[in-house]
């Protein structure tokens, strides 16, 4: 797949650039604000009662400041972040050894903790209910098994698809939040706090253009941030005016809604090839040449949101607003 500038998900070197822009505490941290006024009280709970902080899962589409929101926890509580991910931990006993490794009241944070494989999960289940191991000594008869108490510790997971947590993991948290996508007012401010430490100026317009055509999300306000920070510097501007970020982002053709190129060919496809539908996911697939998984968990949930696609029965229709977006006329139906 094309690396696509208006994607949520982390580019290959983008992980280094990212921890220079992340806030260090709830008071920095844009937005979100149910879940950050809920996890407000909890920890101030558990610091008065000199607990650790109940088990926290994070979800939501990528992009959105899970992992931030995890360090930041960590930070609030003054205590150390040990981070790994599901598809890292390989065997039941490579997470007793992070579990072991860890001091009290530290934070671990899994990240996709959705992908983590069922033995390794059952690991987890004591470590989370009760700070202890079961750890099996021998094989055959005289395998036996020994109780290991473990630090009291904090686990916080990560997930775009919580769906794919099994009911016995999400049972085992106290905490549920679930991220939401950004306002364009909350995009604005992430990108003049970038531009910020960036040291470039956004004049209000330009953080409210940028804002508009992210897609709901940080990463990439930021993303795109960087690519109209490089137009103003070669054309010897010290800030970023409301035009300037409109020429800039016309160029790197994302639309006024955040569209690119693929969103332009999966809806004009409809509209030309199947009169906008409704169309079957696989005939979309064959005509415009991509995979029809792609499709459905990629290109497609932007669109949902935004309400320019509809799931019927029957398949996918473009609604009306797609029609006005690109100034078409609306057809009798
Ligand atoms: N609320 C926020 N305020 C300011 N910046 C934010 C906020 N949320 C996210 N960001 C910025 O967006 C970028 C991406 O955030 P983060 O890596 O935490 O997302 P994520 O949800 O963990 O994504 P993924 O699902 O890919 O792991 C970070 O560089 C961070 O600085
Ligand atoms: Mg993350």
């Amino acid at each position: 797949m094309d690396e696509r500038l208006v994607s949520g998900e982390a580019e290959l070197d983008e992980g280094a650039l990212e921890l220079s822009l992340r806030p260090r505490t709830l008071s920095q941290y844009i937005g979100q604000d149910k879940v950050k006024d809920n996890l407000k009280v909890f920890i101030e709970a558990a610091k008065m009662r000199s607990e650790t902080l109940d088990h926290v899962l994070l979800y939501g589409p990528p992009g959105l400041g899970k992992t931030t929101l995890a360090t930041i926890i960590a930070n609030e509580m003054g205590v150390n972040i040990r981070t790994t991910s599901g598809p890292a931990i390989e065997r039941p006993g490579d997470l007793a050894a992070i579990l072991t490794a860890l001091e009290p009241g530290d934070v671990l944070f899994i990240d996709e903790i959705h992908r983590l494989q069922r033995s390794i999960e059952e690991v987890l289940y004591p470590a989370m209910e009760d700070f202890c191991l079961d750890i099996v000594i021998g094989k055959g008869p005289q395998a036996r098994s020994v109780r290991l108490d473990l630090p009291p510790f904090t686990l916080i997971g990560a997930t775009t698809r919580v769906g794919l947590l099994t009911a016995p993991l999400r049972d085992r948290f106290g905490v549920l939040s679930r991220l939401e996508y950004y306002n364009e007012e909350q995009l604005s401010l992430i990108a003049e706090r970038t531009g910020d430490i960036l040291g470039i100026g956004l004049e209000k317009e330009a953080s409210l253009e940028l804002a508009r055509r992210s897609r709901g999300t940080p990463r990439i306000a930021n993303r795109l941030l960087r690519r109209v920070r490089d137009f103003a510097q070669v054309l010897g501007k010290p800030a970023i005016t409301g035009s300037l970020a409109n020429e800039a982002l016309e160029r790197l053709q994302v639309d006024r809604l955040g569209l690119d190129h693929i969103d332009h060919k999966l809806l004009m496809g409809i509209i030309e090839k199947f009169k906008g539908g409704p169309v079957g996911l696989d005939t979309i697939s064959a005509t415009i040449g991509e995979e029809s998984h792609t499709i459905e968990d990629v290109y497609e949930p932007y669109l949902l949101q935004i309400g320019f696609i509809q799931r019927t029965p029957r398949g996918r229709m473009v609604t009306d607003a797609v029609y006005h977006h690109f100034q078409m006329e609306v057809p009798k139906h």
